[in-house]
């Protein structure tokens, strides 16, 4: 069985994006970049929401861009070889390959994929990952806490649903950002 797995670079009052939609403080440097491709290169499938999709689509192109650091070129290949599967009702067509667009948050389907994946699954953004969660499909969350104080704006978990935690692993970056890897217990 396949995990779904959240994750997040979230601001230490929750969110992933200010409320001027600004995440530039989210950028991560080369040593949590590195941290978060090895936890990325397992994933077989990412499910996206729209907003999510429309930054990451960025790595299809990533390796014509001359001189790229290492761990650039490394995650750029990780992305490019997953499916994605991106919810939206407005895209019309997806801008990269191995990529389909579905219309609707369907969580049987998901049961599904899980069931029957070789390879562990991510769901991102928020939105999306909200009502990922809030199904109960979610398995582990992975949140990198960064230290800045955004006060408002995307918050990286959902509203109205309450869940335990087991705290799997925790590491410290030089930058002060903490990794948090969490499984939902309930
Ligand atoms: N902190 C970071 O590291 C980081 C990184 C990248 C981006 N961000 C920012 O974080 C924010 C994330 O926002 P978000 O949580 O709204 O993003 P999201 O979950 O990726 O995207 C939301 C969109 O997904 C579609 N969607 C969601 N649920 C759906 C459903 N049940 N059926 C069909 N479509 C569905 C809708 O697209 P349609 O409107 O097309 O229907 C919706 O507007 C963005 O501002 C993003 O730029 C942060």
């Amino acid at each position: 069985m396949a995990k779904l797995i959240y994750s997040g670079i979230t601001s230490l009052d929750g969110y992933v994006a200010d409320a001027d939609g600004n995440f530039d403080w989210s950028a991560p440097d080369a040593e949590v970049h590195t941290f978060i491709n090895d936890l990325e290169r397992p994933i077989g499938t990412y499910l996206y929401g729209r907003r999510m999709y429309e930054v990451m689509a960025y790595w299809e192109t990533a390796h014509l861009a001359a001189d790229q650091p290492e761990v650039i070129r490394d995650f750029t290949g990780i992305w490019q070889a997953a499916d994605k599967v991106v919810h939206s009702t407005t895209l019309e067509k997806a801008s990269s390959a191995r990529t389909r667009v579905e219309r609707r948050f369907d969580p049987e389907a998901v049961r599904q994929l899980k069931a029957t994946s070789g390879r562990d699954i991510s769901v991102g953004g928020p939105h999306l990952a909200g009502q990922a969660i809030t199904a109960g499909l979610v398995d582990e969350l992975h949140l990198f806490v960064t230290p800045v104080v955004v006060g408002g704006g995307t918050p990286s978990l959902p509203d109205n649903v309450r869940f335990g935690l087991e705290l799997l692993d925790e590491h410290r970056f030089g930058s002060g950002v903490v990794h948090l890897h969490y499984r939902i217990t309930s």
